[in-house]
């Protein structure tokens, strides 16, 4: 069985369906309020959990409701939580996720005790990390804890995989060197490389940017249209999405990334087939509301 850790955030999701976003000073009604278990670290792990994978994950919660709510979850999935700890302070991690009746999302975080993870908890969960077949990070948790974990996978040949997501410009050069895979969509690809990503040709230019700084495989996701990918030899392909209607596009792409890691071969040579897998996986995601619960189990994705 695929052994793999991922590092990252827990939030607890609030879903206010609207009709779309208020203006400016405006007060409007709500059709609907609901509360499902999130944040894109938890949503990987759970993904990879239910494409099959032993899943070990790192994070913190807080002393409070919020957290009971989300151990539940990870305890029914069979998630290994031992490395899932508890900040004194710093609540558990929360978003409010505004879904107006197109689909479109908009989201805010309150980071909480996802922010309090440190190289020590990084250093603690040494044994797992190095002797998995691949590890997952992405930027709802502190930056040098991703780096101490890379860096203890690379030295022990396990593979990296790096969702560069919320967008952030700033990302050290010593992540990137340290990274194998790294799969952001096409904002992410954006806030990386400066390069507005809208057609195949930007997307051969932004990935040229990213294996400039030192990453072996790109994957670019663009929604409903599909994934891209580049190796650094000038291997390039596409696959396309599954046609679905899709009513909440929340965690499509924590999905993508969870089946893609439990499916990757450790050589990345079947990487087309696992990123049609995963592209399969997210498209059952979009079609329910909220993170995790919409979120397949193996037997659902069934290819
Ligand atoms: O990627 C989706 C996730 O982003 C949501 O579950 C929300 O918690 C935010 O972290």
């Amino acid at each position: 069985m695929k052994k793999i850790v991922v590092l990252g955030s827990i939030n607890v999701d609030t879903i206010l369906n609207i009709a779309r976003l208020p203006l400016p000073g405006e007060t409007m009604a709500m059709h609907d309020r609901s509360v499902a278990g999130g944040g894109k670290g938890a949503n990987q792990a759970i993904a990879a959990v239910r494409a099959g994978a032993q899943t070990s994950f790192i994070s913190k919660i807080g002393k409070d409701h919020a957290a009971d709510f989300m151990i539940d979850t990870f305890k029914h999935d069979g998630l290994n939580i031992e490395h899932v700890t508890e900040d004194e302070k710093a609540g558990t991690g929360k978003a409010y996720i505004l879904l107006d009746d197109k689909g479109q999302n908009s989201i805010l975080i309150y980071g909480g005790s996802n922010q309090t993870i440190t190289v020590d908890d990084i250093h603690e969960a040494e044994e797992a990390i190095s002797s998995a077949d691949c590890v997952i990070s992405e930027f709802e948790t502190p930056i040098p804890a991703t780096i101490e974990m890379f860096k203890i996978a690379k030295a022990h040949g396990v593979v990296t995989i790096l969702n560069p997501a919320p967008a952030k410009s700033d990302i050290p050069s010593e992540l990137l060197e340290n990274t194998d895979i790294i799969a952001p969509n096409e904002i992410e690809a954006e806030a990386i490389t400066g390069i507005k990503v809208n057609d195949v040709d930007s997307m051969k230019a932004a990935s040229a940017e990213l294996h400039k700084m030192g990453v072996g495989t790109v994957i670019i996701t663009v929604g409903s249209k599909g994934s891209f990918y580049s190796l650094v030899d000038n291997k390039f392909g596409f696959v396309n999405a599954f046609k679905v209607k899709a009513v909440d596009t929340t965690a499509a792409g924590d999905t993508f990334i969870g089946y893609l890691a439990a499916n990757l071969k450790s050589d990345l040579s079947n990487l087309e087939e696992a990123m049609t897998v995963a592209s399969k996986a997210s498209s059952f995601t979009v079609q329910e509301q909220g993170a995790q619960n919409s979120i397949p189990y193996k037997k659902q994705v069934n290819l």
